[in-house]
């Protein structure tokens, strides 16, 4: 019998019900015959640190970090990667030997692959990008659109200020747009992109008419539940092409996987009718 124990990672958050993140890791761990395991731990925020401690200590590798923790972890690791520190929060923690924590962020990474993925023939380069929205999500896209190359981004938000602050920290290619112009500007975009939680099941659905768009523009969501919220089906209707937001938490997984269990997996249909079904 060997006395090299399996692999192991989690995802911890506080409450944790919610993650679709163990479907996905179980998936790939199987579907690569990997013996390994991946598991949900709920951790009560005033057992944050101590929790992590216990884990790192444990032999995991590291961990996917959720609500609330995203931004808070920046705090306690030893080192943070660029991308993490530019949009200020980490979905992912390594555990190092000597017992230091590297953060990163792979938001951004799975945010363009799945536009990759979805509209192989997106030029990022073509024209400006609308991004509706100015929270955590909305800085995991405009840090990926900037590295992909997009000329100007513009960024529509409901509280203006949290959209100035946005810009702000971008530099030059970054401005703001009043959101009851957004419609408006899909006139000369090439990408719009809503990161707000609008149009998700329970939720009112986004009050922008993309009407103006030219039949290039991308039309690309975070949300996924429904997969098809009413703005891709607003852009459908305009014969627009359209991106869903499943495949956004599909691909910020893939290097988290690729680092822990050392095999850089593969994002399938059989794995979205998976996450979707669940
Ligand atoms: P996340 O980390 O998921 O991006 P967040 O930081 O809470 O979550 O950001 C939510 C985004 O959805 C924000 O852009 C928010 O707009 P405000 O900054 O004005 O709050 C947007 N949002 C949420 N509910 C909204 C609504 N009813 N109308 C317009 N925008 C909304």
């Amino acid at each position: 019998m060997s006395d090299v124990s399996p692999p192991l990672a989690a995802v911890i958050g506080w409450p944790i019900g919610h993650t679709k993140s163990p479907v996905l890791f179980r998936y790939w761990l199987d579907r690569y015959g990997i013996n390994g395991h991946y598991i949900p731990i709920g951790l009560r925020p005033e057992s944050f640190e101590s929790g992590l401690g216990s884990l790192a200590n444990l032999g995991f590798q590291g961990v996917n970090v959720t609500i609330p923790f995203k931004e808070k972890v920046l705090a306690i690791a030893h080192s943070v990667s660029d991308r993490a520190a530019l949009i200020g929060a980490a979905n992912v923690l390594s555990f190092k030997p000597g017992g230091t924590i590297f953060a990163d962020n792979t938001d951004g990474y799975g945010f363009s692959e799945n536009v990759r993925q979805q509209q192989p023939d997106w030029d990022p380069k073509a024209g400006p990008a609308v991004v509706l929205g100015a929270g955590g999500a909305a800085r995991a896209v405009v840090s990926a659109l900037l590295k992909e190359g997009v000329p100007e981004i513009l960024i529509a938000n409901r509280t203006r200020q949290r959209a100035q602050n946005l810009a702000d920290a971008n530099g030059a290619r970054v401005s703001v747009i009043d959101w009851n112009s957004a419609g408006i500007a899909a006139k000369e975009a090439r990408f719009i992109v809503n990161t707000t939680s609008l149009g998700m099941t329970g939720q009112p659905p986004l009050p922008v008419s993309i009407e103006a768009a030219s039949g290039q523009t991308v039309v690309a969501e975070i949300v996924y539940s429904p997969l098809e919220t009413p703005l891709l089906k607003q852009a459908k209707a305009h014969g627009l092409r359209t991106v869903d937001g499943l495949g956004m938490l599909l691909h910020q997984a893939v290097p988290c996987f690729h680092q822990w269990f050392g095999v850089r997996p593969d994002v399938d249909a059989e794995l979205r009718k998976l996450v979707l079904g669940e």
